[in-house]
């Protein structure tokens, strides 16, 4: 028996993407190199050496883009802007033809009634300030709060949503210790001050949105983890309270509670980068709180492994093409984690949400992703519950409005609700697409 769940009627759907993954267009008018063409460029870090020098071809088709937006009959869009066309050379002059861009964007949001939320940092890194050190630089902070004071000055009369940085765990720890992302360092050191200058320049940043921006509201980012130890053993409990310290507790702490967990520090044999006044600084207060979420992580204590002494076991289940274990359930246990643990954290938004398939065209232009359908059913079950329960969810953005260019994954994993042929740049709409405009119509579904 299927039953209707319903959300509020002020709940607002959107959909979301970033600049590197959508715009293409990557040398033209003035924008230069940043950390992800350079890493592009560079063999072996990214799926058959593909690169976002085309990608969706937004920047010359965000018309269109836009009226499929409208096909969603989605409230709002949430798109990032890309540092290196407004500062090429990452500080210094100011490229206002790259601002130009995101000005005819945001205009045409607001005539076809679509809220723009901006996201002031998706990953594309002047190469320029890479090669001055990068996000371990602390200079870095400078140069960021400089960029966001530069595009809220030109677009914050329109714009009313601002996110500082997009997955600050990722920009650190998956792009300077794992290696997977841009730069490619493998040095912890260097991607635990990478975290610390990604959240100081977060919390500097609030003070001139909100300068610039009169009224707008303020957030961050964040790619929260839900972590079921493997085993019932004190062992494994604590190995997955570790992993909650990498990814929720050493981001979510200092921007709710203004105190990084000692508990991480030591892990990390020292916090040379802190200084005194900045977890002040990084807990300026929020209008709210976007998280991301895919999937859990089950983890098992692992004695060998530093510098966190886990790994990630994969129970039995269904999984995405990411390897990503589908587990909507979990979606709820982390709101509510984070509303128990955060009672100041305010309004909540699902920021990104989705899963890659292996999406088939077929000759007639249709894509029967039931798989992925399935997907967000259970995860706006998910959300519905904890709503019901009082988490304070405000609205849900899924990701992605279209496929793109998935990063180390390179073209080769669909996230899209909406296909693209890379070729021709041809979109269709996916079954999903289809599904997600009467939702978004009707703000409710069949379960
Ligand atoms: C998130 C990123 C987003 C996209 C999805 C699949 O980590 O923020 O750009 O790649 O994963």
């Amino acid at each position: 028996m299927s039953k209707t769940i319903s959300f509020p009627p002020d709940f607002k759907w959107g959909v979301a993407t970033s600049s590197y993954q959508i715009e293409g267009a990557a040398f033209e008018d003035g924008r230069k190199m940043s950390i992800w063409d350079t890493f592009c460029r560079t063999p072996g870090k990214v799926y058959q050496g593909e690169n976002g020098d085309v990608a969706c071809d937004h920047y010359h088709r965000y018309e269109s883009d836009i009226q499929l937006m409208k096909e969603l009959g989605v409230d709002m869009y949430r798109f990032s802007i890309a540092w290196p066309r407004i500062l090429p050379d990452g500080t210094g002059t100011v490229n206002e033809v790259g601002l130009d861009f995101y000005e005819r964007l945001v205009d045409s949001l607001l005539a076809n009634g679509i809220q723009p939320w901006a996201t002031l940092y998706h990953w594309d890194l002047p190469q320029a300030l890479q090669d001055a050190g990068g996000w371990p630089a602390r200079a870095t902070v400078d140069a960021f709060v400089n960029y966001a004071d530069v595009v809220s000055k030109r677009l914050g009369d329109r714009v009313k949503h601002w996110m500082t940085h997009n997955e600050p765990w990722c920009a650190s720890f998956l792009s300077y210790q794992i290696g997977e992302h841009a730069p490619g360092h493998q040095k912890l050191d260097e991607a635990v001050a990478a975290s610390h200058h990604l959240l100081l320049s977060h919390g500097r940043t609030v003070p001139v949105l909100r300068a610039n921006s009169r009224d707008s509201k303020v957030g961050i980012v964040l790619n929260l983890a839900w972590n079921d130890p493997a085993t019932d053993s004190e062992a494994d409990k604590e190995a997955a309270w570790r992993m909650f310290g990498y990814q929720n507790r050493w981001f979510m702490d200092p921007v709710y509670k203004g105190q990084y967990p000692e508990d991480m520090i030591e892990l990390y044999g020292g916090f040379p980068a802190l200084q005194n006044g900045d977890e002040q600084e990084i807990a300026a207060p929020l209008d709210f709180l976007g998280i991301n979420y895919y999937t859990r992580a089950v983890v098992a204590n692992a004695p060998g492994n530093p510098p966190l002494y886990t790994t990630q076991v994969y129970p039995e289940g269904e999984y995405t093409e990411m390897h990503w274990e589908v587990h909507p359930e979990s979606l709820y246990d982390l709101l509510k984690w984070t509303q128990e643990r955060y009672p100041n954290v305010g309004d909540i938004y699902i920021t990104e949400n989705g899963a890659a398939f292996d999406d088939k065209l077929t000759e007639d232009g249709q894509v029967k992703d039931e798989n992925r359908v399935n997907y967000l059913k259970g995860h706006f079950a998910s959300m519905r519950q904890a709503m019901e329960e009082g988490v304070p969810l405000k609205g849900y953005f899924l990701w992605s409005m279209m496929d793109n260019f998935e990063w180390a994954y390179g073209y080769s994993k669909r996230f899209g609700i909406i296909y693209v042929d890379f070729d021709t740049q041809e979109r269709f709409l996916k079954d999903s697409a289809k599904w997600y405009a009467m939702v978004t119509r009707a703000n409710s579904f069949e379960f």
